[in-house]
């Protein structure tokens, strides 16, 4: 039955929002000697002209203010084979780095070892909405390289799957 209510409950609201299936990302940064990352799914393409793309983070985010101090930020879309990636950068207050393999990108993020492809951004916008921020970030440098073996982490109905098990 439709839903038709003033008062939309979280958990239904968080499970009619798991019908959207996305790929997953980290979002990447760096500041002070010290690498940042949180696993995110509410990544977007914004604009073409200037490039621009979006993510939403909470605003208890500990990450977040040292992404924004930085101004500039990575973004990592995993591969099928980053499931314990995502995890890890998942669970906040731990050593998020611990055993990650990374290089440093043209803008001096950390890009991580093995992902699909990734994004180097700087902070173009931040917007308030409701809990979270919206973050718009202007693109300025890109992974060409095509790697063909390799298969996007997907994450539908508050699970993980992969396009070869979908
Ligand atoms: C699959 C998945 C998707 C997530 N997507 C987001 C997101 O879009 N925005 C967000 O703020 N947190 C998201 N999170 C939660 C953060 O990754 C998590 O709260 C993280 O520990 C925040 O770390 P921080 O406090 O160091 O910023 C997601 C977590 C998982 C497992």
């Amino acid at each position: 039955m439709p839903l038709l209510n003033t008062a939309i409950e979280p958990l239904r609201f968080r499970e009619a929002l798991g019908h959207y299936a996305s790929g997953i990302t980290v979002i990447t940064s760096h500041i002070d000697g010290e690498q940042i990352g949180f696993t995110c799914q509410s990544f977007h393409s914004v604009s073409m002209s200037p490039p621009l793309v979006s993510f939403s983070v909470m605003s208890g985010s500990a990450s977040y203010p040292r992404i924004r101090q930085a101004g500039r930020f990575a973004v990592n879309i995993l591969s099928d084979e980053q499931v314990e990636i995502s995890q890890q950068f998942a669970r906040r207050g731990t050593d998020k780095w611990h055993g990650i393999e990374w290089q440093e990108s043209p803008l001096g993020n950390p890009i991580i070892v093995g992902s699909l492809h990734w994004l180097d951004c700087e902070i173009y916008a931040e917007h308030a909405a409701g809990d979270h921020l919206i973050v718009i970030g202007e693109v300025k440098a890109l992974d060409l390289q095509e790697a063909a073996a390799t298969q996007p982490l997907l994450y539908f109905k508050g699970q993980y799957r992969n396009m070869r098990h979908a």
